[in-house]
Order: C-alpha cells, then sequence, then structure tokens
C-alpha cells in the first residue's frame, strides 16, 4: 500500500510524507492542486492548441522526412514550446490524418518559462514548498510537459527513471506528476515500484552527442515489474517521485481522456552536465520559483 495524504490544507513537508518519500519513492498528495487551477491549465491547452499550424510543421513530420528533422524538433525543445505527437499522426505528406486532439501525445518543455499562465501553475506557493521540503536546496525547474493521454489511443509509456532523460551530478531530479483529470486504472494511470528508487544511479543514461542522442545501460538487470503497483491520481492530485523511481503507464483503451502536467525540478547546488539532452540557450538559464 502507498500512503496518500490530504493535502488540500497543505503548508509544507510533514515528517510522516518525508518518511513516506524516502521509503517508497513517491508521495501521494491528494487535492494538491484545485479543481478549480487544474481546469484553468486544461483551458489554457485547448486555447494554445487552436494556434497550432500543422502545416508550418509539415516538413518536421512527414513520414518521408529523415528523421533528423525530428531530432532537431526534439532537442532543441528545452527552451521552446512543442507539439509531439502519436506514432502515424501524419501522413507522408506531413498532414494530420485526425483533429489534433486525436493526435496529440504531448507539448513541451519550456512553457514554465514562456507561457505566463504556465509559469503561475508552475511556479504556484506549494511546489516552491514541496521542492525545498522535500530536500533541493536551489530548486531550478528545468522542463515542463503537458501529456494528453488520450482516449482510445493514448499508448503505454514503459518502465524508466527519469534521472536517466534528467541528469545532474549528483542526481537530484524530483519530478511533480499533476492529475488535471482523474488518472485511473482504466485510464492509463501511472504505476511505480515501491522502493525501487534505492541506489545512487539510474539503470541507464540518455546521452546526447552534439544533435543525436544514446542510451548508454549501466544496469541491464529488469525492473521488478511484479511489485508494481498502480497509483491512481484524481484531479488535483499530485505525485512527486525522485528521479530513480521506477514508473510506467498503460495505453489508455478507455474513452475518457488523461490529461497530466509534470514538471521536472533538479538542484542548483549540482552539476547539469552538457551531455544531458534538454539544454538551454545561455540567455535562458533555469529558473527557479521566485
Ligand atoms: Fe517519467
Amino acid at each position: 500500500m502507498i500512503p496518500r495524504f490530504d493535502a488540500r490544507e497543505f503548508n509544507g513537508v510533514t515528517p510522516e510524507m518525508s518518511e513516506a518519500f524516502t521509503r517508497d519513492g513517491v508521495l501521494v498528495l491528494d487535492g494538491l492542486v484545485s479543481a478549480e487551477k487544474c481546469d484553468q491549465l486544461r483551458d489554457h491547452m485547448a486555447g494554445t492548441m487552436e494556434t497550432f499550424d500543422a502545416a508550418e510543421h509539415a516538413s518536421v513530420f512527414s513520414s518521408t522526412q529523415q528523421s533528423h528533422a525530428q531530432d532537431e524538433y526534439f532537442l532543441t525543445s528545452g527552451s521552446q514550446t512543442r507539439f509531439f505527437f502519436e506514432e502515424e499522426a501524419f501522413d507522408e505528406k506531413g498532414k494530420l490524418r485526425n483533429a489534433l486532439d486525436q493526435s496529440i501525445n504531448k507539448v513541451g518543455h519550456a512553457m514554465h518559462d514562456l507561457d505566463p499562465v504556465f509559469d503561475a501553475f508552475s511556479r504556484q506557493t506549494a511546489f516552491d514548498k514541496l521542492t525545498h521540503g522535500l530536500g533541493l536546496q536551489k530548486p531550478l525547474l528545468a522542463q515542463s510537459m503537458y501529456i494528453f493521454k488520450q482516449p482510445r489511443i493514448g499508448g503505454e509509456v514503459l518502465c524508466h527513471q527519469d534521472a536517466t532523460y534528467i541528469r545532474s551530478e549528483p542526481n537530484s531530479c524530483l519530478g511533480l506528476w499533476i492529475a488535471l483529470e482523474d488518472a485511473t486504472e482504466e485510464n492509463g494511470c501511472l504505476w511505480g515500484i515501491p522502493g525501487g528508487h534505492k541506489g545512487d544511479m539510474p539503470k541507464s543514461l540518455f546521452i546526447r552527442e552534439g544533435n543525436s542522442t544514446h542510451t548508454q545501460v549501466l544496469d541491464d538487470t529488469p525492473y521488478e515489474e511484479e511489485k508494481r503497483l498502480p497509483l491512481p491520481a484524481p484531479k488535483g492530485t499530485v505525485l512527486a517521485f525522485g528521479g530513480l523511481f521506477p514508473h510506467m503507464s498503460c495505453a489508455n483503451r478507455s474513452g475518457k481522456s488523461r490529461h497530466a502536467y509534470t514538471l521536472h525540478v533538479i538542484d542548483g547546488a549540482t552539476r547539469y552536465p552538457e551531455d544531458n539532452w534538454l539544454q538551454r540557450p545561455a540567455d535562458m538559464p533555469f529558473r527557479g520559483f521566485h
């Protein structure tokens, strides 16, 4: 059993929360974000999507296009608001086969610094208190993602550790996963392996080399997936987990969407290697909560 905490009146990490986070690798905070704030962010994303011009992206996403255009689109997204799609969302000419809201997988990775609504949501006081309370001395917001997990087409995400993708030395990655809609086992909630976060390093490292990436495996033993537990998250629940916590989600085969927003925070007191995939230009460094 992974404990849940009523966080509607959250005013800092309690010793019980801290203990659960250290033991399980994940902290479940129900009601940390109000339903109203969740709705505002969803509405805002719906408005943002209306500005998306698929034709403008045709050259990137045409299925005949060399994959380096897509690599480039991804690798430069650390300082942008970019749209990422479910597989085969585009035809050979780069035209969307279905409506945008039936094609999109996620938006990332710098809305928290580029968009005032995402900025305010991401820098709400509760998240500042939470990240400090979980041990980050100088929290810096590295990455934001808006994840759609569309009804019927939202694909599964295999078991992984976020520290594979957001590395600092020593590891300090902390993920906040915010349910903007009820996430249930039916519509593809997160699952995690409690206690699976022990050790210093993730099992693999996602490494950038110029304009390409590769994965370096450090430990090829499989995750103990038989120990995984579901992490259902009603709207407004925040799951906080460190970069070593193994987690995954199943495909959404239900008729209900499962929108979520994630933030990845690192400690500015650590080193952020230059071979992390996510890089910022010199004039746009990672910022904290203030
Ligand atoms: Fe993840």
